[in-house]
């Protein structure tokens, strides 16, 4: 057993090691690995950043791990007119530099073969009546059985037109197996404009063709959440109002908007974060036990949650939710810009890169039990949590130690960048006098060495290809956080929130005032 020092609360903390090395009854319990049909893919959007630095790349290490069909291609489309040869070399450059010594010569030669580049116009139908007999040919040479995914990795205002386009080209029908549209985020900016993109989008295709992506539900740790929830019995007893004070749920990056800033300065953190990544968090924190582990029951069972969240309270929006923006500061020792210095960001901008607010679940389960969330850009450090906080001791046994500096316990499910789920509690010190330390437990993903582990992107593309839900959103997943949120939004827009910007230095943990949504006193977030 190995042991040093943690970071729920300083000084007097011991860490303890659950090591995977040391077999347990029971050992490992997997399903059956799938592989998926012969499949075409289509890229909309095969020049931008997303199909180079994520989509490719994750094609490419599946195809490694021998997780594609045999019968695979993928014909990657835009406006620049290149040809095959030069869309694989422009992919290669950036594979290449992936995951480390991941990446070899022959592998990429087998695997580009499989690409193919066609340039078109999405905003007109003639280009997609041109596209389908190009697909067709190719179809008909990787033997790919007509199954058909369009993902569109495109600015959210060509959504409407490709999927019109291949609907009235017919493209959207199903032919062979299936045919499928992968949707990224933002899927609409309010609950006006998702609506009508949903209703849009099911003219040409039926809601179990539509893949809408999150790609925090690919993560590991992620899909661990009900895995460690519900499938070991000492949990669920105690997740709930009874047991639990309050949840914690953190999404902080020291990264700031980056080359964003044209679709940032319409978004913000609430559209950006919240409406999506952190609501799913939350969703599968709080969800009751699917009966089984099918997307129809896990889906059902976080549409539950979010139609039981309370609407925040529009007359007194400062105690639920503080707002901020970043200003120049320091990260890793290195001076970085404020938000409004950032290149493309109004020097006036309002936009927000912090968020921090107060979620109640109206349900028997959670009833009272507030679910502080936040997320921020420039933040000290990258971290994604969900800290479970317990109820305090209902009586102190040690009459001389005050009862406040007894830390509760909290179950801590670190999502990235360490994956890992830790639990602090309290033992005697060694020793003569009844002194008391804070322990944690922890178990680390990363002790498990060899496992192949799939990046969110690769996770979801794949799940995508065996027609697996789970890890997507439904229709009426997206309305429901969209109906909770535009609210919100359409008041800070109108100026109704009151704040100053810049309200937080670069390097720091968000705004002051994040502090006082906290209920009790001696509560606190968890250190950044
Ligand atoms: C994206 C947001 O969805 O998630 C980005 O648009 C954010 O602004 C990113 O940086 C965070 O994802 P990850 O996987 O890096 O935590």
């Amino acid at each position: 057993m190995d042991s040093e020092s943690g970071p729920l609360k300083s000084g007097m903390n011991i860490r303890t090691k659950i090591r995977m090395e040391e077999p347990m009854e029971g050992g490992e319990v997997c399903p059956v690995e799938q592989i998926p049909d012969p499949c075409a893919l289509v890229i909309f959007g095969a020049s931008g950043d997303l199909t180079h630095r994520k989509l490719i790349p994750s094609f490419y290490y599946l195809f490694r791990n021998n997780l594609l069909p045999e019968d695979f291609m993928i014909l990657g489309t835009a406006r620049t007119v290149m040809s095959h040869d030069q869309f694989r070399e422009s992919l290669k450059s950036v594979v290449s530099q992936g995951r480390s010594g991941l990446f070899d010569d022959d592998t990429w030669a087998v695997f580009s073969k499989k690409i193919f580049y066609h340039p078109m116009d999405y905003r007109d139908l003639a280009s997609f009546h041109i596209l389908g007999p190009v697909l067709s040919g190719l179809e008909q040479a990787h033997k790919t059985r007509k199954n058909r995914i369009f993902y569109l990795a495109v600015p959210p205002v060509l959504y409407a037109d490709i999927s019109r386009n291949l609907g009235e080209s017919g493209l959207s029908g199903q032919d062979g197996v299936y045919t499928r549209i992968i949707i990224e985020k933002p899927f609409g900016r309010d609950l006006q404009s998702a609506r009508e993109l949903n209703k849009h989008v099911h003219r040409y295709f039926k809601e179990d063709q539509i893949f809408r992506i999150d790609h925090y539900l690919g993560k590991e740790t992620v899909q661990n959440i009900l895995i460690f929830r519900f499938m070991n019995a000492i949990f669920e007893p105690i997740w709930n109002r009874r047991y639990i004070d309050h949840v914690q749920i953190t999404a902080a990056e020291t990264l700031g908007v980056e080359n964003r800033a044209g679709y940032y300065e319409t978004a913000g953190v609430l559209r950006d974060m919240f409406q999506n990544h952190m609501l799913q968090l939350l969703a599968l924190t709080a969800m009751e036990s699917p009966s089984r582990f099918d997307a129809g029951q896990v889906q059902e069972e976080k549409i539950k949650v979010l139609r039981s969240l309370r609407p925040f309270p529009m007359d007194r929006l400062e105690g639920s939710l503080v707002l901020g923006q970043y200003g120049p500061g320091e990260i890793n020792g290195e001076k970085v810009k404020g938000y409004r210095e950032e290149p493309g960001v109004d020097p006036a901008s309002n936009t927000t890169t912090f968020a921090a607010a107060t979620f109640f679940v109206d349900n028997w389960r959670w009833q009272g039990v507030p679910f502080y969330i936040r997320s921020g850009k420039r933040m000290p450090r990258k971290v994604s949590e969900i800290a479970i906080q317990f109820k305090r001791i209902p009586h102190l046994m040690l009459q001389a130690v005050e009862d406040k500096s007894i830390a509760p316990n909290v179950l801590i499910l670190s999502i990235q960048p360490e994956e890992k789920i830790m639990l602090s509690f309290q033992t005697k010190m060694p020793g003569f006098k009844s002194c008391l330390r804070q322990v944690v437990m922890d178990f680390s993903y990363k002790i498990d060495g060899g496992a192949l582990a799939l990046d969110s992107y690769e996770r979801v593309l794949l799940d995508g290809m065996l027609g697996d839900q789970m890890l997507f959103v439904q229709e009426e997943g997206v309305e429901l956080t969209w109906a909770l949120l535009t609210p919100v939004i359409e008041a800070i827009e109108q100026g109704r929130v009151k704040a100053r910007f810049p309200n937080y230095a670069s390097g720091t943990p968000g705004p002051a005032e994040a502090d006082t949504l906290l209920d009790h006193e001696e509560d606190r977030w968890r250190k950044l």
